[in-house]
């Protein structure tokens, strides 16, 4: 019954570990590759660039691929095209990990340009 247990522990303790490896290397690719110019250094978007923080991560996968793979064909998919061919299915993996668990509350930058945009620069 002890192996087990130990056993178990250990194989959670890996599982995090790799988590938070995927979720670490995600926010490297976010940073180098220049993600947050557009989608905010907290990922919260803006209102001319989506929010990806607390999104789900197949769809962050999945609109990832499609933009690398050029089967999107909204009117600003080819911005995100030149960002996403360079791309691996590793980095999109990684970067869904950390977006999808990047944690987005009301109080973070958007509602900031929010309220900026509608009631002029409050100071907070
Ligand atoms: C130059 C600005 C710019 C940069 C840099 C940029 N994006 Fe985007 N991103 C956009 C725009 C614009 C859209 C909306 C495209 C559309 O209408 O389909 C978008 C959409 C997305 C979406 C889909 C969001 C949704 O709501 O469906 C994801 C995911 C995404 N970007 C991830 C990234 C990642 C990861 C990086 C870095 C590798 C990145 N973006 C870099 C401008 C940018």
């Amino acid at each position: 019954m002890k192996k087990i247990i130990i056993g178990v522990l250990i194989l959670t303790i890996s599982l995090f570990a790799n988590d938070e490896m995927l979720y670490t290397k995600g926010q490297m690719i976010f940073n180098e590759h220049g993600c947050f110019s557009c989608h905010g250094s907290n990922a919260e978007g803006s209102s001319d660039y989506p929010r990806l923080a607390g999104r789900s991560k197949k769809y962050l996968i999945q609109k990832l691929k499609g933009y690398r793979e050029g089967t999107i064909h909204s009117k600003r998919a080819h911005i995100m095209h030149r960002y996403a061919k360079k791309l691996s299915d590793k980095d999109i993996e990684a970067l869904a990990e950390f977006l999808s668990k990047k944690i987005y509350t009301n109080e973070q930058p958007d509602d900031q340009y929010y309220e900026e945009f509608f009631f002029g620069n409050t100071s907070f």
